[in-house]
């Protein structure tokens, strides 16, 4: 993946995060969306790369814009082809409360590589590079918690476990803490969760239970790039969930996905705070302008930049508006 494309593309999750940043606190979860959505769909037309949505906003019918099967930006004929998984706005009510942990995230695969997960939910365990190869779906949360205890040379009860706050996770809180270990429910915000294993100073050890599908991909993308360990099971709760998730090529719906079935291949990820988090700053307005704060990895060459930027609205081409 082209490290240049790693530069180009964090415009697009800095446009998405000014925008809903504005909106911070205002209460208005989809207006906030709706801003990050267009200032990304913007900035895409000026960004060199010939790529096709997979995972954004929903189906065409669905979504005006970063709908499934959008191309997007100004790549020509000859430029390689990518794939591109977006959530312009993860996180929205977190935005909309002033709540920490709202970030605009962009992934980018190689073509056919990203899954294209349909709406709806994963069962998903997620955990830094020191326990690569730990995890397992298909044993019990409390097995898991033993192996990844193991490799991390910590008391089981010295894990933190970061669970999304749903009814749908209850079984498995009331199992993490029978098991003992510590937790930290979160409102919202697994993409950000996952992330967090993989940076031993926010304090999170793994992250487990069921949250979005498509942030599911994403968030597989962004531990690829560090060296981290995920894996996710659909959990289609109708026929229509089904008919919708057949069409994403996979042959066996149940099936527990690696991370490489995920997101394989060379992938890139980048992502602006918008309001402060744990890994990122939120976006702070000046009186002129702004400054952000994004990451953006590349899992060729593992390399984390963090990039501070200054925007100066005065001088901003009109489509960054
Ligand atoms: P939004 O950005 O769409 O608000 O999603 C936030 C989020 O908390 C994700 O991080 C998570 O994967 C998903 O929602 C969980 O879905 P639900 O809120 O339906 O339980």
């Amino acid at each position: 993946m082209d490290r240049n494309l790693a530069l180009e593309v964090v415009r697009v999750t800095e446009a998405a995060a000014l925008a809903s940043a504005r909106l911070m606190g205002r209460g208005d979860r989809d207006g906030a969306d709706r801003a990050a959505v267009e200032a990304m769909r913007r900035v895409f037309d000026n960004v060199d790369v010939r790529g096709e949505v997979v995972i954004g906003e929903g189906e065409r019918d669905r979504a005006p814009m970063l709908y499934v099967g959008e191309k997007v930006g100004r790549g020509v004929e000859g430029d390689v082809e990518v794939e591109i998984a977006v959530d312009a706005l993860e996180g929205s009510n977190l935005c909309a409360t002033g709540a920490p942990n709202a970030i605009s995230v962009i992934a980018i695969g190689e073509k056919g590589r990203l899954l294209r997960a349909p709406d709806g939910y994963m069962e998903k365990i997620a955990v830094g590079p020191a326990a690569k190869g730990a995890i397992d779906l298909r044993r019990s949360p409390t097995e898991n918690l033993e192996r990844i205890a193991d490799a991390l040379g910590k008391y089981l009860e010295d894990l933190t476990v970061v669970i999304l706050d749903r009814r749908r996770n209850d079984a498995l809180v009331k199992e993490v803490r029978a098991a003992g270990a510590r937790i930290k429910l979160i409102g919202d915000g697994d993409v950000s969760g996952a992330l967090n294993t993989c940076f031993p100073e926010s304090g999170v050890d793994v992250l487990m239970g069921t949250g979005g599908a498509r942030e599911g991909v994403i968030a597989a993308a962004a531990l690829r790039c560090v060296g981290g360990d995920m894996q996710g099971r659909l959990q289609l709760r109708d026929d229509g969930e089904r008919e919708r998730a057949a069409r994403t090529g996979l042959r066996d719906l149940d099936k527990v996905l690696s991370i490489d079935a995920l997101a394989g291949g060379s992938v890139m990820f980048a992502a602006t705070g918008v309001t402060n988090g744990d890994f990122l700053r939120g976006v702070r307005f000046t009186g002129d302008g702004a400054r952000t704060h994004s990451v953006v990895m590349r899992s060729k060459s593992g390399s984390i930049r963090y990039i501070e930027t200054i925007h100066k609205f005065s001088r901003a081409p009109d489509y960054e508006h």
